[in-house]
């Protein structure tokens, strides 16, 4: 299996990549870093050893990462994810205690420990990684990819052309595009691609175990939010996109681009401006970038890991 990260701000959508993750043999969670974002991060963590714990695991280290940006004030997603930043079904009480230990150093150590290197996948605000990178440059060799779900192709969410994770720290992910570690960009263009239908509730409604029920909540919750901010019929669920391409190659096609982030914009900061057509002819691509979905691969994917974690 192909060993990973994650760094999370769950979030209904992280929570479900974090079970995709715990669900499949493709993938060895090594451990699970937390960011403010969604909500704050004494929160974030709380929710991702809930989320842990729903799945029955106890093994993956859970550290807390950055509880602000790089630069300026923390912007929080609670107006999308609820007080909580998981507002909704009943969750289970953590079943153990973040590690002593913050989020650089357990990305540090884990990095270090390994012969083989290692991907992160990012669903947060990417601070914990950009203070990674500037903490211990010796280590960038040692990531095999940071994927993030964050940016766009086309326009934003939390302001008009931002995504809400570039738009939380800029200079953290300015500094991740510009360190020469291989990056892939999962923005809003692809995973607006990746909504749940009524269909897909339903799937989940249908399942016979509590992880499948709270799964459904979790949508509604969420749908709610999306329908009353940005007027969606279903919610995207974003942040499972990164884990599933992990997994299955083909749910997802790329092309590679120069992308930057926009820091000083009057109206613009955090955009993602993405090369796609080489306006830029200086510029060689930085990364590659999500383009289309394969939604019923990647639904039937989600489905069939949630069911068989809940199986378990
Ligand atoms: C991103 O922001 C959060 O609301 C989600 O968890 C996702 O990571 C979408 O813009
Ligand atoms: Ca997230």
């Amino acid at each position: 299996p192909l060993p990973i990260i994650i760094d999370c701000d769950p979030g209904h959508d992280d929570a479900v990549a974090l079970l995709l993750a715990v669900s499949s043999p493709a993938v060895e969670l090594l451990a699970v870093t937390t960011c403010f974002g969604n909500c704050s991060v004494e929160d974030a963590t709380r929710n991702a050893i809930q989320v842990l714990t729903l799945a029955g695991v106890s093994h993956v280290p859970v550290a807390a990462g950055a509880g602000g940006p790089s630069q300026g004030d923390a912007t929080l997603g609670n107006y999308v994810h609820g007080a909580s930043g998981l507002d909704g079904p009943q969750m289970p009480a953590p079943a153990f205690e973040p590690l002593d230990e913050s989020a650089v150093s357990l990305l540090s150590r884990t990095l270090s420990d390994r012969d083989d290197p290692v991907t992160l996948v990012v669903t947060g605000p990417m601070t914990n990684i950009g203070r990674l990178l500037t903490e211990r440059p010796d280590l960038r060799h040692r990531v095999r990819e940071v994927i993030f779900m964050g940016g766009s192709t086309e326009r934003g969410n939390h302001t008009p052309t931002a995504e809400f994770n570039t738009y939380a720290d800029p200079e953290a992910l300015d500094r991740v595009l510009s360190s020469g570690v291989p990056v892939r960009m999962v923005g809003l263009n692809l995973t607006h691609q990746a909504v749940a239908t009524q269909d897909v509730v339903d799937r989940m409604r249908r399942m016979n175990h509590r992880i499948g029920q709270v799964c459904a909540a979790w949508m509604g919750f969420f749908g709610d939010s999306y329908n009353k901010l940005w007027e969606f019929e279903a919610p995207p669920v974003h942040d499972p996109c990164t884990v599933a391409a992990l997994i299955d190659p083909e749910v997802v096609r790329w092309r590679d681009a120069f992308v930057a982030v926009e820091l000083d914009g009057r109206w613009t900061r955090g955009t993602t401006v993405v090369d796609l057509y080489g306006r830029y002819p200086d510029r060689e691509p930085n990364a590659r970038v999500a383009m289309e979905l394969d939604a019923t691969r990647y639904w039937n994917l989600v489905l069939e890991s949630i069911d068989d974690l809940g199986r378990r």
